[in-house]
């Protein structure tokens, strides 16, 4: 049943990297990959209203099982009739395991092979989420595709503990596959491995056995220098069965991104594009404007003139200048769906690239090493 809802179809590769444009369909609708996903930890995107959201471009939105256990509770989730339903997001939805956000937001939490224990940073009330607890409660919720539940080592972190971890993330995923319940919902494992090739290699191949209906790669971006993220994703994506989708956990740099497309990575999520809204800053081709600078109080030029998104057809720098100044919170709107509209957009842009077969010519830019640090 499982394969019956989800597919992944290859509709182009590129004759020069290991790059592929392709569709995952989902019970809500396909995504056309690569694609960027933009993040809605507690069933929003900040700021944006779906009917805004739908307008950049996005196709699929993630969510946090760690964040709406917390609240307000999947129990309510359900109630609701699941999460599409509750945060009014018809199109396909994923939810990260908790795992990830367990390692890197809560305090006092011990890590044992049963599963993680913490407290609520909400209200002090001691969780325990297991393998098993964090599928029940995906199941729950409902998005189309859920996540396992894993174990996301800091950086930098010595070889022999990465090595225990991604074997218990090995174990664990394990657990996850036999507590799934709903043919409805794609579970993807995740491949650990920290920093080392070899970790990478193997725990990859190690998933393929499973025949899951996709694959991510995460503990990345934990604190690495950047230029390794291209090296762990080159021993890992090769790995991983061809006929799945690949999702690069936590990334959406122009230059990962494009880097990671190159080695058949498929689909993206970051906060990047809120978080830098929220702190007055457009994306522009590649760069961070501040749009709180004074240059622009009397710009009464759009944030990029390319750009078809909302903000940037109906409304100028000035008057999102004015916006931040005056601490309105339409600011955060409008240059969260400039942002998230880029994003989508450059991988839509790579999308389209691959499937005439331009993606290294037209993107050589962004597939060399960084030449200074942007983003
Ligand atoms: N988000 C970013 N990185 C990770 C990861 O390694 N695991 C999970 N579950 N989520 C992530
Ligand atoms: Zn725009």
């Amino acid at each position: 049943m499982l394969t019956q809802a989800f597919s992944f179809s290859c509709d182009a590769r590129c004759s020069h990297t290991q790059a592929r444009a392709g569709t995952f369909t989902t019970p809500h609708g396909p995504v056309h990959t690569p694609r960027f996903m933009p993040v809605g930890t507690l069933a929003n995107v900040k700021t944006v209203t779906p009917a805004q959201l739908a307008t950049t471009g996005a196709q699929m939105v993630l969510s946090n099982t760690y964040h709406l256990h917390l609240q307000p509770g999947e129990d309510i989730v359900a109630e609701a009739g699941g999460l599409h339903r509750f945060m009014g997001w018809d199109g396909p939805m994923l939810t990260d395991s908790g795992g990830f956000q367990v390692f890197s937001l809560s305090q006092m939490r011990t890590i044992t092979e049963d599963g993680v224990t913490f407290k609520s940073p909400k209200d002090g009330r001691i969780i325990n989420i297991r393998p098993e607890t964090s599928i029940q409660i995906q199941n729950d919720l409902g998005a189309d595709v859920i996540m396992a539940f894993d174990e996301c080592p800091p950086y930098p972190c010595s070889r022999e503990t990465i090595k225990a971890s991604t074997d218990r993330t090995w174990r664990w995923l394990q657990r996850c596959v036999e507590a799934h319940k709903r043919p409805d919902q794609a579970l993807f494992g995740i491949v650990q491995g920290g920093v080392y090739p070899d970790l990478r290699t193997e725990a990859a191949q190690q998933l393929a056995t499973l025949d899951l209906p996709g694959y991510a790669i995460g503990g990345v971006s934990v604190g690495e220098p950047p230029e390794l993220i291209e090296t762990i994703v080159k021993a890992t994506a090769p790995c991983l069965p061809e006929h799945k989708p690949r999702y690069l956990m936590g990334v959406g740099t122009y230059r990962e991104m494009a880097q990671a497309i190159a080695a058949g990575v498929d689909l993206f999520d970051c906060v990047i594009p809120t978080r830098l809204a929220r702190h007055g800053a457009a994306l522009v081709a590649g760069e961070r404007w501040n749009i709180k600078n004074q240059r622009f109080r009397r710009d009464y030029t759009p944030i990029d003139a390319d750009c078809p998104c909302y903000t940037c057809q109906n409304f100028t720098r000035a008057y999102l200048c004015h916006l931040i100044h005056a601490k309105e919170m339409l600011a955060f709107t409008l240059i969260s769906i400039h942002n998230i509209t880029e994003l989508v957009r450059f991988t839509q842009r790579i999308r389209e690239a691959i499937l005439g077969d331009r993606f290294t010519t037209e993107f050589a830019h962004w597939l060399t090493p960084n030449p200074i640090a942007t983003t």
